[in-house]
């Protein structure tokens, strides 16, 4: 995909663009709806895939009867594990090469008469169109050997076996004695939350568009990572990367759901092998709950110990998640409870069981987003426990060091959140007693939380490409899923060049671009950012060995430390030569450099400065609710976030960004779940009817702010600010409701029935 910048962005010499409210540039595309998603790229012959989905949580297929099917007028062929050319096997996950963790599902679709859950994909009607596709699925006849199936997660809890940690995440933690520390606390809460399991509903359901030319593919795809895409359909299709081509310039959102290769895109690229045709698979809103994974189910134990002055001598958080037969990872849950608060003893466990339900995946800071909502909540509790206000309950408890590992704290500003976030949502009119505030007929709750995420980087490659007539080609293998990378992207190149936004075009969306990471962590715009630097450097170096043959240059002889990119051009001081002018004396319509960074120096280099250094994203979160006293109905009524993400680079992404997450937050604490049926595995709620997401009217103004204020520490100082404000968003609800109603919902969502 390719983006041209408005004209009206045009900077004037010393403007810096990181940090403006830039515009999205894909914005015009999206709104006009010139922007072509996944599913909307035409070709000759185009047909069209429907899954039929198994309808037990595990067994095996005897039989599977298409005659029915195959007689549908249209019906192009209907794939079984009988009749179909088998992929080959997903690779085992590796450490070495991380594209390993892409794939969703360890099932080897249409090759395995084994069935893992309901809803597995069991057999794709390929036909002319896709009314023809589904009609026909629906006649397609299996018939199973049942076997037992486990797919509740209370129910299995007493089975669960301790998570492994990997190289990033800790699964546990120890730190003096916590439990004696608990039970000799003077004061102390112990409770046991339970979240429920979640599913992703971007707006953009899954598609593929796959299309073969001999061995070559190119699939159209709604991906958050394109490279690892692409070498994970090369090893499951046995063709060369490079004849693998993956197409994402526009994502409907994703949040995790879209960071793995689940079965409609394999299924797209192997029935599109399997009939010579060009096909797409558009997945229904209940084939992504069927196929694509979603967030585990929790149980979590936090226990914390006070003393009357608050400051906590104990915390214990531990935690049961799922996975499924097919894969998943055990949630992190306590990842954010390692790093947030100062206790000499600390207790941290996960441990998961494994259940017959489709694999789970990443969901919007997985771990953090439901682990704060159970210690934000025992925190809170804590509070009205002690007699101290919430928010000095967190001051007082503030660590100067990681209070696990004891390494320095990058750059932490929560003090200073909680400060500033008092202040703007008014704290100081909070009567701390419980159901003593009201607006009319109306309880009134105010609730506070902490936020917090880790910020992570990886080796992003950038092509820079700088022509005469002074514009700039930045190239990278980056994803747009809606949050501003590709107007974020130019921002920042344009800054490092000194050149005017609108000069600058940005490519990205496309396996054949240099290699970026997937769009996960949170980490995208700082990879980026260090990958546009290095380019910048490059280019720079290079402008300057043109020069250094150029009998009249003010630049020559210059070291590249002593010359500032400015005004289109270097300069060092007040005497220097646009691009243009460098270029045509060196007989130069353009010079194109690339960063490449190395994946193997990085993780080491990474993985030493873990040891010495924790970098995070954080917040404070203030939440007002409204609770009808007869219904129990609870409206969120006002928020504030205060948000320490580094730099802003764009002060519009960044607020829409966090916003959603807040959102998102809303959601969790007080709609989404999803149910599943205790009796075969069935997700009775597939569907946005049934599974509910806050919409527009259940949604307040979003104050938010940004501290704004370099991490030194971090490429351009940036830390990510994708999942942030989702952690601690549900329990700054939960605790809001526990003020306005006296009541403590430790189960969510809180619905007005849990109130009553
Ligand atoms: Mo995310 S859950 O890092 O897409």
């Amino acid at each position: 995909m390719s983006i041209k910048y408005a004209e009206t962005e045009q900077a004037t010499g010393t403007t810096k663009y990181v940090g403006q409210a830039v515009d999205r540039v894909d914005g015009p595309a999206k709104t006009t709806g010139e922007a072509r998603f996944a599913a909307e790229y035409p070709y000759p012959g185009l047909a069209y895939a429907a899954i039929v989905h198994a309808t037990i949580p595990r067994g095996r297929l005897t039989a599977v009867d298409t005659a029915e099917a195959r007689a549908v007028r249209g019906v192009i062929d209907v794939l079984t594990h009988e009749n179909t050319r088998p992929m080959k096997p997903a690779p085992k996950v590796s450490f070495l090469d991380l594209s390993t963790l892409v794939a969703g599902t360890s099932v080897n679709y249409l090759a395995t008469d084994e069935v893992l859950w309901n809803g597995q994909p069991i057999a794709v009607v390929v036909a002319e169109t896709p009314e023809t596709a589904r009609y026909a699925a629906s006649l397609v006849r299996p018939a199973y050997q049942e076997l037992p199936a486990a797919v509740d997660l209370a129910a299995e809890q007493g089975n669960a076996v301790p998570q492994k940690g990997n190289l990033i995440s800790e699964a546990e933690a120890d730190k003096g004695d916590a439990p004696a520390a608990l039970a000799a606390a003077p004061h102390s809460v112990d409770l046991t939350f339970t979240t429920p399991p979640h599913n992703h509903n971007a707006i953009e359901p899954h598609a593929t568009t796959a299309v073969w030319d001999g061995d070559k593919l190119t699939v159209h795809e709604a991906t958050q990572n394109i490279t690892w895409t692409r070498k994970h359909l090369a090893q499951r299709f046995e063709v060369p990367e490079k004849n693998v081509r993956v197409l994402s310039p526009f994502v409907g959102g994703g949040f995790g759901g879209k960071g793995s290769v689940w079965a409609g895109t394999l299924l797209a690229v192997l029935a599109a092998r399997a009939t010579g045709r060009p096909v797409r698979l558009s997945l229904t809103r209940e084939g992504v709950y069927h196929t694509v994974g979603g967030r585990t189910g929790s149980i979590q134990r936090v226990a914390l110990g006070a003393g009357a002055d608050g400051k906590l001598s104990a915390i214990i958080h531990t935690s049961v998640s799922r996975t499924g037969r097919s894969g998943g990872n055990g949630e992190p849950c306590t990842a954010g409870t390692r790093h947030l608060y100062a206790a000499p003893n600390i207790h941290l466990r996960q441990s998961t069981v494994q259940l017959d339900l489709l694999a789970n995946t990443f969901m919007r800071a997985p771990g953090e987003s439901i682990g704060t909502f159970a210690l934000e909540s025992a925190m809170d509790e804590l509070s009205f426990e002690l007699g101290l206000d919430p928010v000095e309950l967190r001051l007082i408890n503030e660590p100067d060091r990681d209070p696990v590992g004891g390494q320095r704290l990058a750059h932490r500003r929560l003090r200073e959140a909680y400060a500033l976030g008092a202040e703007r949502f008014g704290w100081r009119e909070r009567d701390p007693r419980p159901g003593s505030m009201r607006d009319g007929r109306w309880l009134v709750g105010m609730g506070v939380a902490a936020a917090y995420h880790p910020s992570m980087r990886m080796p992003a490659n950038v092509t820079l490409r700088l022509g005469a007539d002074g514009t700039v080609v930045v190239r990278s293998g980056l994803q747009e899923m809606g949050m501003g990378t590709a107007t974020v992207l130019g921002q920042m190149a344009a800054d490092e060049l000194g050149v005017p936004l609108a000069s600058v075009r940005v490519e990205y969306g496309d396996s054949d671009l240099p290699v970026a990471p997937g769009a996960g962590g949170s980490m995208q715009t700082a990879s980026a950012a260090a990958g546009v630097q290095d380019a910048a450097a490059k280019l720079k170096r290079t402008l300057l060995g043109l020069v250094r043959r150029a009998p009249g240059s003010p630049l020559r002889g210059r070291k590249p430390d002593e010359v500032q990119a400015r005004d289109g051009g270097l300069y060092a001081g007040a005497a220097g030569q646009t691009y243009a002018e460098i270029l045509s004396a060196a007989g130069r319509d353009h010079v194109e450099v690339e960063s490449k960074a190395g994946m193997l120096g990085f993780m080491v280099r990474t993985l030493r400065e873990r040891r010495s250094l924790v970098r995070a994203a954080t917040g404070a979160q203030f939440c007002e609710v409204r609770v009808d006293p007869d219904t129990m109905e609870v409206r969120v009524s006002r928020w504030t976030g205060v948000f320490d993400v580094g730099t802003v680079i764009n002060a519009r992404t960044a607020a829409s960004q966090l916003r959603g997450g807040i959102v998102m937050g809303i959601g969790m604490a007080l709609t989404e779940q999803t149910l599943i049926d205790r009796r075969d595995g069935r997700i009775m709620n597939a569907s946005l009817s049934e599974y509910h997401v806050p919409v527009h009217a259940d949604i307040p103004r979003i104050d938010i702010h940004c501290l704004d204020e370099p991490d030194s520490t971090m490429p351009m100082g940036l830390r990510g600010v994708g999942e942030v404000s989702i952690t601690g968003a549900a329990a700054a609800v939960a605790n809001a409701v526990r003020h306005a109603t006296g009541k403590r919902v430790l189960d969510l969502p809180i619905t007005l029935d849990k109130l009553l």
